[in-house]
């Protein structure tokens, strides 16, 4: 709700609910949500001018033109040819880091509570000193999926001078409306496909769109083909499946906190296909469970708020993984204290 700031009005508006209510009736909505002008409900106590409006509309090309130039260097499909450009034999030794949630949290209670501004860039700062072959984001990198968040977001990645091909996952946050239907527009016009995988030193790496809070059908047949090789296999999604209850319980709400539709088909497909990682973020912790002989890591403290939660390591980190000998090795790196290896021994919890 606090992320529709009343710029427009001129003047703050001190409660969240007053705030919102300017968000929905603001004649800045339909432009930043491509609602057709004509269909939207404009606040019936004073319809916008059309001054206002050609006012709005200009801010609006300005901001996608500026995003169009911010997002370049960053696209998906540029970072892949980065990566592609610095090939690796199969097998051979190398590097990549993972990094998660990093929205500075949507509500300002929840801000000023638990955000400890700053920790998202000085964690991808640090990513950058490794020598990783590329780093990946799980996810959440803006609080709501708006031009404002996305516009501040570029310019910090610009600011922390990224080296390192930066590839992403799509989060909820990324989206229009986190935890509503909604649209993925400006993530896919700043980064590209929200579903791809790619090949490096023989390794498959899958990026899997997970941000609805669910996997359609479509998503999990394409999942099955593209982990259909010998090659050893990495799945990178943001919200862990509901059934990893270890993490997705919350008090009495079982599963609250991952997706349940296609929650066990993705478990089975992974299973089969035998998948060496799967790394997850959406929960602001970190966690290791060994579930159906796939090893799920969760690693959400990339800077986000550490929100309490069903899972008790809570803290900021990135990881450093090792691939090697066609084993994968990890490393968390927190921001306080200091690193630590993750072991290779099973961690099975009961259902
Ligand atoms: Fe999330």
């Amino acid at each position: 709700m606090p992320d529709a700031e009343p710029r427009t009005l001129g003047f703050p508006l001190p409660l969240p609910h007053l705030r919102a209510l300017w968000a929905r009736l603001s004649p800045r909505r339909p432009l930043e949500e491509g609602i057709a002008l004509e269909q939207f409900p404009f606040n019936r106590w004073s319809p916008p001018r059309e001054k206002d409006l050609q006012r709005d509309r200009r801010k609006a090309l300005a901001e996608e033109k500026a995003l169009a130039k911010l997002s370049a260097p960053f696209k998906t499909s540029r970072q892949l040819g980065c990566l592609s450009g610095a090939p690796r034999r199969d097998g051979e030794p190398f590097t990549f880091a993972v990094l998660g949630d990093g929205e500075p949290g949507r509500f300002w209670v929840f801000r000023k509570l638990f955000n400890v501004p700053g920790v998202f860039e000085r964690q991808l700062r640090a990513v950058q000193e490794h020598p990783v072959d590329f780093s990946i984001q799980l996810g959440d990198m803006v609080s709501r999926g708006i031009m404002r968040n996305y516009l501040h977001f570029f310019r910090t990645l610009g600011g922390v001078g990224v080296r390192r091909p930066y590839l992403t996952v799509i989060g909820n946050h990324d989206r229009l409306s986190p935890h509503h239907r909604s649209n993925a527009r400006l993530y896919t016009s700043a980064f590209g496909k929200t579903n791809y995988f790619f090949d490096h030193a023989g390794v498959r790496f899958v990026c899997l769109d997970t941000s609805a809070h669910r996997l359609t059908r479509r998503q999990l047949r394409w999942l099955d083909q593209v982990l259909d090789t010998r090659a050893t296999k990495v799945v990178f999604t943001h919200i862990p499946p509901a059934s990893l209850r270890r993490w997705t319980d919350f008090g009495k709400k079982r599963g609250i906190g991952g997706f349940r539709h296609g929650a066990a088909e993705f478990t089975d497909i992974v299973s089969r296909r035998q998948v060496s990682r799967v790394y997850l973020g959406h929960i602001h912790a970190f966690g290791v469970q060994d579930h159906k002989g796939v090893r799920y890591v969760l690693t959400g403290g990339g800077g986000s708020p550490l929100f309490p939660s069903g899972v008790s390591d809570r803290f900021h980190h990135y990881i450093v993984a090792r691939f090697e000998d066609g084993a994968i090795r990890e490393t968390v790196h927190t921001l306080e204290d200091g690193a630590f290896e993750v072991p290779d021994s099973p961690v099975v919890f009961s259902p």
